[in-house]
């Protein structure tokens, strides 16, 4: 079984794929953390360049591509691994969160990522979250769902995380800069499937949210 959900960032569906998956007892799938694990080994590469506000690759794009190709890319109880370290909790600072959004606009890298998925559903049941997983990367999902936001409560939920050191108003402007790359990609924009239930969580609370999930799937 496959139940996807897609949003813009802080559109709270993170954690409520963990908590719907951790119900159902199935595997919760994190597509972002793949960007972002792939945007840590570049970075770390120095392959990005962040001095700027916009950051830029100082590679040519095939170069990053084997880059990518050669990492090594595992999913264990919800921890990215990457190259046999486990990465998860480094993926989630300001700078990740402002070059993922490139990254992930690398139409050959977006291929990578969407393999490892599609292998890692073929032997067990997911709850998949990202922006791409009800439209590109499992059209067939069993269920699908497109979770969002308000712009204020985006920000505030993602101040109230605490893993910023930006203000309130810094994290609004940089979630609407990244929500709007990400419904421009070329490939994998963010977008909301025909036969998606829409839910608007800016009012609920997670319970809620996942109250209205659980009501739809029949398991
Ligand atoms: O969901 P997230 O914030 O952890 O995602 C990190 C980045 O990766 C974000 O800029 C969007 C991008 N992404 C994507 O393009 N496709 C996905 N399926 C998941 C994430």
């Amino acid at each position: 079984m496959v139940i996807a959900i897609d949003g813009p960032a802080g559109s709270g569906k993170s954690t409520v794929a963990h908590r719907i998956a951790e119900m159902l007892h199935i595997t919760f799938l994190n597509s972002g953390s793949f960007y972002r694990a792939i945007t840590l080994a570049l970075l770390r590469a120095g392959s990005i360049d962040i001095r700027d506000s916009a950051p830029h690759f100082l590679q040519p794009q095939d170069a990053i591509v084997s880059f990518v190709q050669a990492l090594q890319l595992e999913y264990r109880d919800a921890h990215l691994i990457l190259n046999g370290e486990d990465v998860e909790e480094l993926l989630h600072s300001d700078i990740i969160d402002a070059c993922a959004s490139p990254v992930s606009a690398i139409v050959p890298v977006r291929h990578i990522v969407n393999v490892h998925l599609r292998k890692i559903a073929q032997t067990m049941s997911i709850v998949c979250e990202g922006r791409d997983m009800t439209t590109v990367v499992f059209p067939d999902a069993d269920y699908k769902f497109y979770l969002d936001a308000s712009i204020d409560v985006q920000a505030e939920r993602r101040f109230k995380q605490g893993v910023s050191n930006l203000s309130f108003e810094e994290i609004k402007a940089r979630i609407q800069k990244r929500d709007a790359l990400d419904r421009h990609k070329a490939e994998g924009s963010l977008k909301i499937a025909g036969d998606a239930v829409y839910i608007d969580t800016s009012d609920l609370t997670i319970e809620q949210v996942c109250e209205i999930i659980i009501h739809k799937i029949h398991v």
